[in-house]
C-alpha cells in the first residue's frame, strides 16, 4: 500500500512540475530582463521603447547619453546588432533562437 501512494505521490509531483513550465511569452520577458549579461531593460526601456541611461554636463552643454529604441525595427537589423560589438552597447553571446525570442518579446506588444 505504502509503495502504491509513493508511487501517486511521485506522479503527481511529476505533474504539477509539467505546468510549472514557462510560457514562450514569460520565457521571453525574462530572457530580456535577463539575458547573461546586464538586462536590456535597464538600458532601453521596460518595452525597448528607448531610454536616457544618463546625462552630464560638459561647459554649458547637458549631454545625455540614449538607448535607441529597439521595438520597430526589422529582424535582420535587430539580429545584426547584437552580432557586432557597438559603442556603449555590451557584447551578448546569444543563440539564434535567444535573438528571435528577444525579437518577439519586443514587438508582440502593441506600441
Ligand atoms: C548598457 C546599456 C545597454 C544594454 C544593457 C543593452 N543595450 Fe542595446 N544599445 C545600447 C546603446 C547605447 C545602443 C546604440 C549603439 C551604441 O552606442 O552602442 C544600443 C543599440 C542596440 C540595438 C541597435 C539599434 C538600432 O537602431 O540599430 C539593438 C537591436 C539593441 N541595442 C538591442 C539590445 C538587446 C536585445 C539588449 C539585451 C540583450 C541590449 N540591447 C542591451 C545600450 C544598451
Amino acid at each position: 500500500m505504502k509503495i502504491v501512494i509513493l508511487i501517486l505521490l511521485l506522479f503527481f509531483s511529476n505533474a504539477n512540475a509539467k505546468d510549472s513550465f514557462l510560457s514562450n511569452d514569460e520565457y521571453a520577458k525574462m530572457l530580456y530582463k535577463n539575458p547573461r549579461g546586464i538586462g536590456c531593460n535597464l538600458c532601453h526601456g521596460e518595452k525597448g521603447e528607448g531610454l536616457v541611461i544618463s546625462s552630464y554636463i560638459k561647459g554649458d552643454k547637458k549631454i545625455s547619453l540614449m538607448a535607441p529604441r529597439i521595438n520597430n525595427l526589422s529582424m535582420r537589423r535587430f539580429t545584426k546588432a547584437l552580432e557586432k560589438g557597438k559603442r556603449l552597447m555590451p557584447e551578448y553571446f546569444l543563440t539564434q533562437q535567444e535573438k528571435a525570442y528577444l525579437y518577439y518579446y519586443l514587438t508582440k506588444q502593441k506600441n
